[in-house]
């Protein structure tokens, strides 16, 4: 079978790896790939994951039979869409089912509407309306752009200077262009947090094992805030009983809430949940596998990846089981020193090969080849995974891993999993 894989990172390389497992018979392309995906797979770097018409036409031409769309770009632009007008079934939602991610004015719209807990919240379409609203807000105070941004669209403001500086940015000075037209200015809210990743094909969600992201820079939850610096799973305070209340609360609230208008979602439906003193709430939904989420979510699984991805396109997931093992992961992104602001890239990744133990999975987010050796190429480069029977050990693992990698300027928290350890 000919598989297509679009995106890039270390989610990409995840999603890769688990589906080569135990299956000879699948030959994987990914679209741009990178230079650790191309050890798994055929790379396509001169295609990018954004041009959706380039992506369906390579599709066709090189006869893939299933096409899983990962990073949210592609999917919010309708590369699902596009793919399936070529007859290529896929795992992602359509270009509609997307806006739940591509669109936090409709992500609120559809919490609101149909009672999902979340944080209070008005929308705005101009400057000098949320200029005025912050004025009587309480604080602190959390401003949204209202489209993609990089996961940098989120402003905790904890006095009135930076949240009128917050609204200015994304709506005069559109740092991120037109993801600013609108804002979403939002409650503050408080509480441990908790990825899930859930598969549904608009009927079932089969919601996976849970995860703890780690977004800040430095140790400790300080710095900025980042696309991931690690993840743990499962998520400690994901107790079975609020597992319950979150199916029955939010879960499927969603998915009936996204088919009553009219726009089904098929894929995978991220939720990223507040556990609050007034019960879970949710902060954001992405229409796909997190990031590093997934680094530790897949290595868990035990189920056939491609037999759920393609029931889920043919709305029967209910008929696969879905299983993950009892064990624990953690990984922990290695990046380039600097990031989230400025780095150097280019250089050459040393692995100690020989020192690294079988639990251990290194994914590749940012690296690419030159002359055959692996360099650095973005700011998150390697996502070390360790798969344990128990949570220490699999931060105890990944660590020791960490050390047998060594690049110029090579930067990693060294706290990941801490907090979970103490919950
Ligand atoms: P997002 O990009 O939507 O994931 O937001 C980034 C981070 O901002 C989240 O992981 C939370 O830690 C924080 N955040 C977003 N919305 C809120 C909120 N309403 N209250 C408190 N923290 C928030
Ligand atoms: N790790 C958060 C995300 O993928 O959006």
């Amino acid at each position: 079978m000919n598989i297509l894989v679009v995106g890039s990172g270390g989610r990409e390389h995840a999603i890769i790896k688990k589906l080569k497992e135990g299956r000879e018979d699948l030959k994987i392309f990914a679209i741009p790939g990178n230079g650790g995906i191309a050890a798994d797979a055929v790379c396509l770097p001169e295609i990018s994951a954004k041009d959706i018409d380039a992506i369906a036409d390579f599709a066709e031409m090189n006869r893939i039979d299933f096409a899983v769309v990962a990073p949210d770009d592609p999917l919010v632009l309708g590369a699902v869409d596009k793919l399936h007008e070529k007859g290529i079934p896929c795992f992602g939602p359509d270009k509609k089912a997307a806006r739940i991610e591509g669109s936090k004015v409709f992500a609120k719209m559809l919490m609101k509407k149909y009672n999902i807990p979340t944080a209070s919240y008005e929308v705005f379409d101009n400057a000098d309306d949320a200029l005025s609203c912050i004025k009587t807000s309480k604080l602190p105070i959390v401003i949204k752009a209202d489209g993609l941004a990089l996961g940098k669209g989120v402003f905790i403001c904890n006095d009135l200077a930076s949240a009128e500086k917050a609204v200015k940015e994304i709506m005069l000075n559109k740092i991120f262009g037109d993801s600013g037209n609108k804002v979403v200015i939002e409650e503050y809210l408080t509480g441990p947090e908790v990825s899930v990743l859930c598969f549904t094909d608009g009927k079932t969600i089969v919601p996976m094992v849970s995860s703890m992201d780690h977004k800040r820079a430095l140790d400790g939850d300080e710095g900025l805030n980042t696309g991931g610096m690690g993840t743990i799973a499962p998520n400690p305070y994901f107790t079975e009983e609020v597992a319950k209340e979150c199916m029955e609360k939010i879960f499927m609230p969603t998915i009936n809430a996204m088919n009553a208008e009219d726009s089904k979602f098929k894929g995978c439906l991220y939720f990223g949940l507040m556990l609050t003193e007034n019960g879970p709430k949710v902060i954001e939904y992405n229409c796909r596998f997190g990031d590093p989420e997934t680094q530790v979510v897949l290595p868990l699984l035990k189920t056939d990846l491609l037999d759920i991805m393609i029931a889920t396109e043919n709305e029967c997931l209910d008929s696969v089981n879905v299983e993950f093992s009892n064990g624990s992961a953690c990984c922990v992104v290695i990046a380039s020193g600097g990031y989230p602001q400025k780095y150097n890239t280019g250089y050459e990744i040393k692995i100690d090969e020989a020192s690294i133990a079988d639990n251990i999975s290194i994914f590749h987010a940012g690296t690419k080849l030159v002359d055959g050796k692996t360099v650095t190429s973005s700011g998150r480069v390697l996502g070390v995974t360790a798969v344990a029977d128990s949570l220490k050990e699999a931060i105890d693992d990944a660590y020791k891993a960490c050390s047998y990698i060594n690049f110029t300027d090579c930067y990693y928290r060294k706290d990941i999993g801490k907090r979970a350890l103490e919950a």
